[in-house]
């Protein structure tokens, strides 16, 4: 079986998750996703109040090698057991998520595109655009009711690492992809996708 891996990247509130997830239901059966956020860093001996105050939007929170190793396998035909992250405790959770090796596999995360190594791995590379102020909005509203969030936290949050960050590493990688999406909610970008998956299975 051969196995293509297709990169989701793109800012905070892109609509990232959207379109991939629309992506997996499309084929339920040949899909499977890997969140580079899972892979951010466990952080058990470093006490609650500072976890909070990590930069969570620099490469350098994220072993992007564990994610590298992981797909890598996966390429080969063999499953793998993905860490689980959890957002309100600012930790990797104690569960993992095992994943099966499908013909597709789909890799998200807002820093997927800046690591050479990883961004080599993808057979076709896509980047979610969105304005600056609608990304902050669908963020404000994301982490208040899912992942444990208040206002004045999320505001100095963006202004300190998230919008510094973006700038720095995240928006330089749309230059990078082979497809840049007008947001996760495109219908004729997600036909053309999904159009192309399907030639992909078709063929193999
Ligand atoms: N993050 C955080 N706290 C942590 C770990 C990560 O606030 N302990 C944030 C980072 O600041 C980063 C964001 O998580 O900006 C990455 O997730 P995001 O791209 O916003 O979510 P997705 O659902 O993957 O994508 P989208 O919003 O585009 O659907």
């Amino acid at each position: 079986m051969s196995v293509m891996i297709i990169g989701i990247a793109g800012g905070t509130g892109s609509g990232k998750s959207t379109f991939t997830n629309r992506l997996r239901d499309a084929f339920p059966n040949d899909v499977a996703v890997v969140y580079h956020d899972n892979y951010y860093r466990r952080q058990d001996d470093v006490p609650f109040e500072e976890r909070k105050k990590v930069n969570y939007d620099h490469p350098a929170s994220l072993e992007t090698d564990l994610m590298i190793k992981h797909l890598k396998m996966l390429k080969k035909g063999q499953a793998v057991d993905c860490p689980v992250y959890d957002y309100s405790a600012h930790n990797r959770s104690q569960e993992t998520i095992h994943i099966e090796p499908k013909k597709i596999i789909l890799a998200e995360g807002i820093l997927l595109l800046a690591d050479p190594l990883l961004r080599s791995m993808m057979d076709i590379k896509i980047y979610v655009e969105a304005d600056a102020d609608e990304r902050i909005l669908r963020r404000i509203v994301r982490d208040v009711k899912e992942r444990g969030r208040d206002l004045d936290n999320i505001v100095d949050q963006y202004l300190t690492t998230v919008k510094p960050m973006h700038y720095l590493y995240v928006e330089p990688t749309r230059a990078l992809a082979d497809v840049v999406i007008n947001s996760g909610m495109n219908n004729v970008a997600f036909d053309i996708v999904k159009s192309k998956i399907q030639l992909m299975l078709d063929e193999n």
